[in-house]
């Protein structure tokens, strides 16, 4: 047995299938393109989907990849064991209808006894339990003794997920030695002890099954293998487990030396320790590949995860936060075969730290609230804890549901399963109907009836914007028709077309199809499925068969503004990474002709500065007159000229790469300028967030950016007509006036205050008196409760010895305060009680203190008889 590490066996295994004739590509990223089906990559074949099922044509019909993968259907066992993982690495060769069963399963014997030397008889193989073919070739073409190929059913030997290219599979063991066994006389691949490990797994994918269950024959038979990379290397390294190979062990050993834990002392610590040691890489690698924490789908498992290795951190009595040290572990050890680590590792930081920043904030909050149910579950003799407030906790507090599992359990408790999901189910659908009223706008191009075998449409765009070629299908409400007439809709389908389909966020182009017998707009190209490209038009006049000759004429000046925009985009880009920082990644965009969108990874608004910069260095390179090449390369020679490719992008075996000069290099299929000085101008017109950790920026060039200008000038003008001044002079006359207004602001309101310093003179000079007490009553208009207020304060202050009751009447409103003097009161006056029967007298109601009551009117008509009853009151009260 070959004693390698994690990187050589992967070598190793890439190359052995180079030298098989396969193309070996980078592991895609954990984010499914195109597939609802999955939330997170979780096989090496989950991104081939296409190609298995024949949706699209792989780049070469033999493959093989490292992938990176998470699994999270058992999380919970992840750390109580030493077998589960979350994140891992599936070796994996692919075959497209290309060699089938014999190839598979000889090569991966060469592979495991020649190139890693594991010993023959070491090694056990499993087959479908009725698949002959496979047991005749380990034993016939193989040699493996009969004994040894053991039978089992469609659990163990039948390999599918929920949905997708699936089939009967054949795996192989290694026999780690009698020690690691249940000593059971039965004991053989297939029992549930750790002798018999299961290292590889050949599967021959046959069928494609439906979402309800159905499994339909695939046009080719396939081969789909997998080998879990850490699995194989502990192997060969006699390790006992993933956690004790290099690098994994590097970031096991951070935990102990950060927590002060030594590992293999306590079940428990240890348990906490391998969750952080396999948490960190999943979260480590789902960063980098752009997913954020959320509440809903794949941020939600990563919000999960980070949450999980955070309070396992706790546990072990770590008190600060720690994560973004242990994910650097992860970067330094894998980052040169997943080189997209180093360029975002300032992103993972910052996406762990905010996260674990959040958590540390409401988790005391979240346990103490859980630490209530518990004692209530308790003390009224119950074990379980209701799904709602499960939910609540996890809605509210951001708890998963396995951390609260985890510490009901610890308190011997449980959680209503069931309930939970059903509060989530509901959240679910509330975003389900969200994201389909999103989806609703996309193009339905499975189209019934339609011949798709007569072949890709040959796309001519690039070099030209208008050809002649031949309508060879029209497509009609979902359905292939014969003829389309004036005025109607539809979708044709053309030999070749200059018509650039909508794609990498460069909109379809618009146009004309004309021959002499009719004419239609174009006012759409999508692409459709296996490379057709689909034209949406209006027929204008004439009617169009099938099989007419006609000429595709592109819309130049808006396939030329998209174009200038499409490569603004790419300046835009390089001079995010030159001056924010080459964390700095595409996260969408949007090329049309009239402006550009463009939405990018970072965690804070850019100043204004820092948008000049941007702004001045993209029309710098504008005036430079750099020269925008297209060229074809294989993707390695892409990446390794230092091409900058869209991570979760599937590249074919070639891929176009647009230069300009020497400053920006990207994979790109779209349509460009020949030389950056026909972008004109570059405008930023707007920066805005659109969600946790993406920018967006918004700009305009060309035409659009002269307009801007113009329209920003005209403003101007009529700014400084309105400012009776000239464009120069402008800031100051508005500087001035800005001024001015202050002081006139500053003299009304001593104006104000002088006013009501009189007012209430008048009022005090109508005071009467009864019985030796001074009363004012009085009725203002225009004033609300707390101007009321304000002014019997001053009346009260000023008099000293005063009962004073105002009434007003303001936007129909009635409004009454009563006031009265310490000394009044205290001679049986209730400014409470008075107000209550005035306003009553209205029909409204209030009251309050002895010496400050206010209260509401109804009736406006009455008020002036209220405030007439308050003479008798008070003689009711002395
Ligand atoms: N797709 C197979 C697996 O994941 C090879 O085991």
């Amino acid at each position: 047995m070959k004693k390698l590490s994690l990187h050589e066996v992967r070598s190793e295994f890439l190359n052995f299938f180079k030298e098989k004739e396969h193309l070996i590509v980078p592991s895609y990223s954990l984010i499914p393109k195109n597939d609802r089906s999955l939330l997170l990559i979780n096989a090496g074949m989950a991104p081939l989907k296409p190609y298995f099922v024949g949706k699209e044509e792989p780049p070469r019909k033999r493959m093989a990849t490292c992938q990176k993968c998470v699994r999270t259907g058992d999380i919970e066992n992840v750390g109580k064991t030493d077998r589960h993982a979350t994140f891992f690495e599936m070796l994996g060769n692919f075959s497209f209808g290309d060699y089938f069963k014999e190839e598979a399963i000889k090569w991966a014997w060469e592979f495991i006894t020649k190139r890693l030397q594991i010993c023959e008889d070491k090694l056990w193989v499993s087959v479908y339990y009725e698949d002959d073919e496979a047991f005749e070739i380990w034993n016939k073409v193989i040699g493996i003794d009969s004994n040894r190929i053991i039978r089992l059913g469609k659990e163990d030997n039948f390999w599918e997920l929920e949905i997708g290219p699936c089939g009967p599979c054949s795996e192989i063991y290694v026999d780690r030695g009698e020690k690691y066994g249940c000593g059971k006389d039965d004991c053989k691949p297939g029992c549930d002890c750790d002798r018999y490990v299961e290292v590889w797994n050949l599967v021959f994918s046959q069928f494609d099954k439906d979402e309800n269950g159905n499994y339909k024959d695939l046009p080719n038979p396939n081969i789909d293998t997998g080998m879990g990379l850490e699995r194989i290397t502990a192997v060969l390294q006699g390790a006992n487990n993933i956690f004790e190979i290099e690098p994994i062990k590097s970031i096991l050993n951070k935990v102990e030396e950060i927590s002060g834990v030594v590992y293999g002392k306590d079940y428990k610590k240890d348990t906490s320790i391998r969750v952080i040691t396999d948490h960190i890489r999943a979260i480590t690698f789902l960063v980098g590949d752009g997913v954020l924490p959320s509440n809903e789908g794949r941020g939600y498992v990563l919000r999960r995860l980070i949450r999980r290795a955070a309070r396992h951190g706790k546990l072990l009595g770590i008190n600060e936060k720690f994560l973004s040290r242990l994910s650097n572990i992860v970067i330094e050890n894998w980052k040169e075969v997943y080189p997209e680590l180093e360029e975002r590792q300032v992103q993972i930081k910052s996406v762990i730290d905010i996260e674990e920043d959040k958590f540390n904030e409401t988790i005391d909050q979240g346990i103490n609230i859980l630490r209530e149910y518990i004692e209530k579950i308790k003390s009224r003799g119950e074990t379980k804890l209701d799904g709602e407030s499960a939910f609540k906790l996890y809605d509210t507090y951001g708890f998963p549901l396995d951390l609260t599992r985890e510490i009901l359990e610890e308190e011997g408790l449980t959680v209503d399963e069931l309930g939970f999901n059903r509060e989530m189910d509901k959240q679910r659908e509330r975003a389900r109907k969200a994201r389909a009223e999103k989806d609703s706008q996309a193009w339905d191009i499975d189209i019934e009836g339609f011949d798709i075998d007569k072949g890709k449409t040959i796309f001519k765009g690039y070099n030209n914007i208008r050809l002649e070629t031949e309508i060879l299908n029209i497509i009609k409400d979902n359905k292939v028709v014969k003829k389309l007439e004036k005025g109607q809709e539809g979708i044709l389908v053309l030999k070749e077309t200059p018509f650039y389909p909508e794609s990498g966020g460069q909109v379809g182009d618009k146009g004309r199809l004309l021959n002499s017998n009719f004419e239609c707009e174009v006012f759409d190209t999508k692409k459709g499925n296996k490379g057709v490209i689909l034209h949406k038009v209006i027929v204008k006049n004439g009617e169009v068969s099938e099989g007419d000759k006609v000429e595709a004429i592109v819309d130049e000046k808006k396939r030329l503004d998209a174009a200038r925009n499409h490569s603004a985009t790419h300046l835009l880009h390089r001079a995010l990474k030159d001056i924010v920082g080459e964390h700095v990644n595409q996260a969408g965009s949007l090329v049309e002709p009239d402006r550009l969108r463009f939405d990018f990874t970072h965690f804070e608004g850019l100043n204004k500065d820092t948008l000049e910069k941007i702004e001045k260095l993209v029309n710098e390179k504008i005036l430079q007159s750099l020269n925008v090449e297209t060229f074809e390369v294989s993707l390695d020679e892409a990446i390794k000229m230092g091409a900058v490719a869209l991570f979760g992008e599937k590249y074919g075996e070639k891929v176009r790469v647009v230069k300009m000069g020497d400053y920006s290099l990207e994979l790109c299929g779209g349509t460009h300028i020949s030389n950056t000085s026909q972008i004109g101008m570059f405008k930023i017109v707007s920066e805005s967030g659109v969600a946790s950790g993406i920018r967006r920026i918004e700009a305009i060039t060309g035409i659009k950016v002269f307009e801007y200008l113009n329209n920003m000038e005209k403003k101007i003008n009529s700014l400084a007509e309105l400012l009776k001044t000239n464009k120069k002079e402008i800031l100051d006359k508005t500087k001035a006036l800005i001024d001015q207004n202050k002081l006139l602001e500053k003299e009304i309101d001593n104006l104000k205050s002088k006013i009501a310093s009189s007012k209430v003179d008048d009022i005090i000079s109508e005071k009467v008196e009864i019985d030796g007490l001074n009363l004012i009553v009085k009725r203002i208009d225009d004033m609300g409760i707390n101007e009321l207020r304000q002014l019997g304060d001053r009346i009260r202050d000023k008099m000293g010895s005063v009962l004073v009751v105002l009434g007003s009447v303001k936007n129909d409103k009635i409004s009454f305060v009563a006031m009265a003097t310490k000394d009044l009161v205290s001679k049986g006056i209730h400014a409470g009680n008075i107000i209550r029967e005035v306003a009553k007298e209205t029909g409204g109601g209030g009251g309050g203190r002895p010496d400050m009551a206010q209260a509401g009117g109804k009736d406006v008509s009455k008020i002036d008889i209220a405030l007439s009853k308050v003479v008798d009151i008070i003689k009711g009260q002395l």
